[in-house]
C-alpha cells in the first residue's frame, strides 16, 4: 500500500537514510525500532512527504508520490503523528482537531466536525473537546496528537513514538485505542522505543541502524538477528 524504494535522504554529506526499500500493506501494522539517531524519522518523514527524497521513491496505492508535498499526501490518506506534539496551545481540544481534520480529506464542514468528533471519541477525548491543548497532561496531549492524525481520515498512519515518556499504564490505554484502529482497517505504521507496547500491536517489524534497514520480518526473529542484538548491545531496549 505504502512503498519505498531505494529512499534515501542526505543532509549536506550526512546520509540519515540510505537506499532503504521499506513497504507496508493494507491492514498490516509494521513497527519500526533502532537506537537513537538510527534514521527512523527521517524515513517517516520521507514517507509523509515531510522531506524530499534526496534519491529513491515512495508510492500510495501504486501511484508515485515522490515529487507529492506532505499536505496532498495527507488528503491522499496518509496521517501521521509528530515525536514531538506541538499542538496550538491556545486554541481547544477540539479546535486543534477541527483544523486537522480541514487539512486532510474532509472537504466539508460538517464532514471535519463529524471527523473530529469521531476521532475524538475513538481516542477518549471527548470529554476534554473543550479544554485549552495547554492545559493537558502528556497521557491527554498525546491522545490528542493520535485524534489530530486520526481526523485526517487517514488509509495509513504514521506513528512516531507516540508511547514515549507514559507510564506502562497510559501506554496500555494508548495501545488498546491503536487496537481499536486497527480493527476498522486502518494500515499503522509504528515507530517506537518501547518494545514491549509495540508488540502487543505489529505484525512484523523493521528494524533500522546507522540509515539502513539491518533486519526485517516477525518480531522475535528481527529481533534476534545478530545486527539487531548488537546494534542494541548495552542500550537496554532489546
Ligand atoms: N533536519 C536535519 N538536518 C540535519 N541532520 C538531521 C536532520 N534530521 C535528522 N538528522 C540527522 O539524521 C540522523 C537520523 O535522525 P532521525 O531523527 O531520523 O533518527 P531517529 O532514528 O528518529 O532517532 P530517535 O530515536 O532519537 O528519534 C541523526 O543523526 C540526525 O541528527
Ligand atoms: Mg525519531
Amino acid at each position: 500500500m505504502l512503498t519505498a524504494t531505494g529512499a534515501t535522504k542526505r543532509f549536506g554529506n550526512f546520509i540519515a537514510v540510505d537506499r532503504v526499500d521499506f513497504a507496508v500493506s493494507r491492514n498490516e501494522a509494521v513497527g519500526i525500532v533502532g537506537p537513537n539517531g538510527a534514521g527512523k524519522t527521517t524515513l517517516l518523514n520521507l514517507l509523509a512527504g515531510t522531506y524530499p527524497l534526496s534519491a529513491g521513491s515512495v508510492s500510495l496505492d501504486g501511484l508515485d508520490v515522490s515529487r507529492t508535498d506532505a499536505a496532498a499526501r495527507c488528503r491522499m490518506g496518509i496521517g501521521r503523528s509528530h515525536q514531538v506534539p506541538r499542538p496550538f496551545v491556545d486554541m481547544t481540544v477540539f479546535e486543534n482537531v477541527f483544523v486537522a481534520a480541514s487539512s486532510g480529506g474532509s472537504c466539508t464542514r460538517a464532514e471535519g466536525y463529524k471527523a473530529s468528533i469521531a476521532s475524538l471519541d475513538l481516542c477518549g477525548m471527548l470529554s476534554n473537546a473543550n479544554r485549552t491543548a495547554a492545559t493537558l497532561g502528556l497521557l491527554d496531549r498525546k491522545r490528542l496528537e493520535l485524534a489530530r492524525a486520526l481526523a485526517t481520515n487517514p488509509k495509513v498512519l504514521l506513528l512516531d513514538e507516540i508511547g514515549a515518556g507514559l507510564t506502562d499504564a497510559e501506554a496500555s490505554e494508548l495501545v488498546t485505542i491503536i487496537l481499536q484502529l486497527r480493527a476498522t482497517g486502518i494500515t499503522i505504521v509504528w515507530i517506537e522505543h518501547i518494545l514491549h507496547v509495540l508488540l502487543q500491536v505489529i505484525d512484523r517489524l523493521v528494524c533500522m541502524d546507522s540509515g539502513v534497514v539491518i533486519a526485517q520480518g516477525k518480531p522475535e526473529e528481527a529481533l534476534a538477528h545478530p545486527a539487531v542484538i548488537e546494534a542494541y548491545l548495552g542500550s537496554g531496549v532489546a
